[in-house]
């Protein structure tokens, strides 16, 4: 349309995102913003529960999850890479070597709590291999487990997005443990049948260029000598 072509669409987009996707939801709505200056965003942040009970309750126009949702009926299209690994402080000995998923089973764990979608990916791998976790604390935030892991705590396993930006730079060293980086991607979701407003189709269909607006994005990262945005090479 006219409207659409002159960069004329108004209105508010209401997203509900987890946790991790905090690390890129922002900044992907940066050149959204620019190019449909007429439309408000509004962003709400919780884990994979919460979000799910406001996908239930229709209370948005879209969401960001990390695995589709399960016990909904609902629509959700991959649309950016997740991968989930294994964090440690950058002096662990077992920085730099090739580690059995049972070796890792004996380092003491930090926890994300019950409800987020990061916690149930890790029980879901040590219970498919049979292990238990040694849960040596929980916390309901990535950025308390990454300062957590710096202060020597334990090891952790959180999406490879929490390393943009504001992590603790060079304290943090990647593991290499066998079954990781556990292969995820993000989903955008909404309930089935629902009908999208304007907005939020246009806010989806830029979403499915992601990986293109993301890598556009500078990256200042350097503490594990990669861009965590970045598609693996
Ligand atoms: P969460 O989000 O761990 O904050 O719930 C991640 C996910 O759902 O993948």
């Amino acid at each position: 349309t006219i409207a659409d072509m002159k960069g004329l669409k108004k209105g508010t987009l209401k997203l509900a995102v987890v946790t991790t996707a905090k690390y890129f939801a922002p900044r992907l709505l940066g050149p959204f913003c620019q190019r449909y200056p007429g439309i408000d965003v509004s962003l709400k942040v919780s884990n994979r529960e919460r979000v799910l009970e406001r996908l239930a309750e229709n209370q948005d126009d879209l969401y960001i999850l990390g695995q589709p949702p399960e016990e909904l009926d609902a629509v959700a299209e991959p649309f950016l890479e997740n991968p989930l690994v294994v964090l440690a402080p950058a002096n662990h000995p077992l920085v730099g070597r090739k580690i059995p998923l049972a070796r890792l089973a004996e380092e003491p764990f930090l926890m994300r709590e019950p409800g987020s979608g990061t916690r149930k990916a890790l029980e879901r791998l040590f219970a498919a291999h049979g292990l238990a976790l040694k849960v040596r604390m929980e916390l309901g935030s990535n950025e308390a487990i990454k300062q957590a892991i710096v202060g020597g705590l334990g090891v952790s396993v959180l999406s490879r997005h929490t390393l943009a930006l504001d992590a603790p730079m060079g304290q943090l060293a990647v593991l290499d443990v066998e079954g990781f980086p556990i292969p995820r991607h993000w989903y955008v979701a909404y309930p089935a049948g629902k009908q999208l407003s304007v907005v939020a189709r246009t806010f989806l269909d830029y979403l499915k260029q992601a990986p293109k607006h993301v890598s556009e994005v500078p990256c200042h990262h350097a503490s594990v000598g990669e861009c965590p945005l970045l598609p693996e090479p």
